[in-house]
């Protein structure tokens, strides 16, 4: 995650410039960079390190240009040193970067082939010289955007400035945050409200696939299809813009839409992009090989996500896990095994249960590691090693990005352990890994769904009872679908194991009561369709949860079909949460709840 700035002023702005990418230095700061013209002339000052190292840089080399990019780097691709260090240029622009362009190596190829010379290591190089080649070939700067973006696989956020063009700064969003701010006669970019808080605090935000061409008089707005699109400004309250919700209606939906960023930066934290392998960023206090067993315990949302992890660590790395709720696991006086490892998975890290598995693993001579995002909670303090998510701030009770963030880090933990552990070859790691990286551009289409789901959201709002299926990692899925839909629309839900609902369950089925079916077209989908078949025989009302495939082989019409895109089905359950959360969400907000405070829950559970 990366903090992008762009102003176009009335002054010198390379100050300005920095004083905002000091408001997102919390992005990250692994070196830090501005580019402003010079009498015309693209000129840089770059600088590895925190954003000092910058401010010294150019206290001894000024710049004077009215008009400028900046951005404060999280290293992903390439060591963070000066060169790899944003904004990248050639003779024609300059880009500053935040996110993955998940399909660089195929664009790299294709322009070294073309005769473009790289510089770095970086992703975003591509980027610079993809639009520069449309600028060769006769485009302008708007339309070489425009015909350079439709090529990038991934997610992002993009400034771009371009020599010559005193007036003209073009920003675009797929996956990551972008806002425009509009100030007298000068015009702003930033990757968040916050950043531009000093010069403005009218906003207005781009949506999904959106890109902005920017003027000292306006803002001219395009959708992906390059249409032109309004995007209405607003006032952001002062105060407001620490925690805001930038243009959603609720925390929740904000922290929905902001999954491909914080998956994509929780996976940086995990994975050696170039390498293409897992890095895990501390030392592993326990010998995986040595393991015998895993036990992990967590509650809610947060066990769901162990649970998941269960099918990849017993898959992947061939090691068996143990899981269970912590308000169990507390009580049961487990035996665990002579030097073992006790995982525990928490957003708040302060979770009572958990934290009182976590002491008794540890009188057990457990070793003890944590998946938590807030990294100064009690569970991370009284852990051997902490794994962060690198969610963010979660603000609403139900959670959403922290529980990717969640399966992400535990994704990585379990590929880690199963190349210590001989379990895979180097091509499969390398092959997990490309499918890791995919993940977040893969959020950024499951969010493209909204509309269709708002209107499905209308149909369940009149249920009584929900019933979700799935099988494999999908069972998770469907736990989780039940727990998000009851908390925040208070409608009565059950989530099942497919395999199950003979056992039962299949005795609820009747024309009134939705049955939502999570099924990637996997190894099990066969047995899943079969499932289906049960419910459709019996008049039951099916939404599916499917790929292209899963769609066209169900052998059933079902009531809805969600189409989500194709993706290898292991790491899948990872974008599948993004319609199970967005049903929620759309049902609740349907319904009048009060989505991001639902009654009788809260966000920190302290108490048992
Ligand atoms: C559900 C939800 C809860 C939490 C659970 C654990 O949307 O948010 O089920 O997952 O209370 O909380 P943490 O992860 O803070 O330990």
């Amino acid at each position: 995650m990366c903090g992008i700035v762009g102003i176009l002023g009335k002054e010198a702005v390379a100050t300005q410039v920095v004083e905002a990418l000091r408001r997102l230095e919390y992005r990250g700061y692994d070196s830090a960079g501005v580019a402003t013209l010079e009498g015309g002339l693209l000129t840089r000052r770059r600088a590895e390190g925190k954003l000092k190292n910058l401010e010294i840089r150019l206290s001894n080399e000024p710049l004077e240009g009215l008009i400028g990019i900046g951005h404060t780097r999280w290293a992903t691709h390439g060591k963070p040193n000066e060169t790899n260090a944003h904004p990248h240029a050639t003779e024609r622009l300059a880009v500053v970067h935040n996110g993955i362009i998940e399909n660089f190596r195929e664009l790299r190829a294709e322009l070294e082939a073309d005769g473009h010379v790289f510089q770095t290591e970086t992703d975003t190089e591509v980027v610079a010289h993809l639009v520069t080649r449309e600028m060769d070939r006769g485009k302008d700067a708007a339309a070489a955007v425009g015909a350079s973006l439709p090529l990038l696989r991934g997610a992002f956020a993009l400034a771009f400035l371009f020599q010559g063009e005193e007036d003209l700064l073009i920003g675009a969003r797929r996956g990551s945050p972008l806002a425009v701010g509009i100030g007298d006669g000068e015009m702003y970019l930033g990757s968040d409200a916050l950043a531009l808080a000093p010069f403005t605090n009218l906003i207005a935000y781009l949506e999904e696939g959106d890109w902005v061409v920017l003027n000292r008089k306006g803002a001219s707005f395009f959708d992906k299809a390059n249409k032109p699109v309004t995007r209405r400004a607003q006032r952001v309250a002062a105060g407001a813009f620490l925690v805001e919700k930038g243009n959603h209606r609720h925390f929740m939906a904000k922290e929905i839409y902001e999954q491909p960023e914080v998956v994509g930066h929780t996976l940086t934290q995990y994975l050696d992009m170039v390498a293409g392998k897992v890095r895990l960023p501390f030392e592993a206090k326990f010998d995986w090989q040595a393991l015998s067993r895993l036990s992990v315990s967590a509650c809610g949302t947060a066990y769901y996500a162990g649970l998941t992890a269960k099918y990849w660590f017993e898959k992947l790395a061939r090691l068996p896990v143990e899981i269970d709720v912590a308000s169990e696991f507390r009580y049961r006086e487990a035996p665990l095994p002579k030097d073992g490892l006790a995982l525990f998975v928490s957003q708040s890290g302060e979770t009572a249960d958990t934290l009182a598995c976590l002491r008794y693993a540890r009188q057990e001579q457990q070793h003890v590691l944590s998946v938590v995002n807030v990294t100064t909670s009690t569970i991370a303090r009284e852990s051997d090693v902490v794994a962060p998510t690198l969610a963010g701030p979660e603000i609403g009770v139900a959670s959403t990005k922290a529980f990717t963030c969640q399966l992400t880090t535990l994704a990585c933990l379990a590929l880690a352990a199963a190349r210590a552990r001989g379990a895979i070859t180097a091509e499969d790691e390398a092959r997990h890994v490309q499918n890791l990286i995919a993940l977040p551009g893969l959020m950024a289409k499951a969010l493209e769904l909204e509309p269709q789901i708002e209107a499905l959201a209308r149909e369940l709002s009149k249920a009584r009872d929900v019933l979700y299926l799935g099988r494999g990692t999908s069972f998770p899925m469907a736990l989780e679908g039940a727990l998000k839909l009851k908390e925040i629309s208070y409608i009565h839900a059950e989530g099942y194991p497919a395999g199950e609902l003979k056992h039962g369950p299949i005795a609820l089925i009747d024309e009134a009561m939705p049955v939502i079916v999570i099924a990637p077209h996997d190894a099990l989908f066969e047995k899943t369709a079969s499932n289906m078949q049960e419910v459709a025989a019996r008049g039951g009302r099916i939404i599916l949860i499917t790929d292209a495939r899963g769609a066209a082989e169900c052998g059933i019409t079902p009531e809805a079909t969600i189409v989500m895109p194709d993706m290898d089905p292991l790491f899948a359950p990872i974008v599948y949460a993004l319609p199970i959360q967005m049903i929620a969400y759309q049902t609740a907000v349907f319904m009048g709840k009060d989505v991001d405070q639902p009654r009788n829950l809260a966000k920190s559970v302290t108490v048992e």
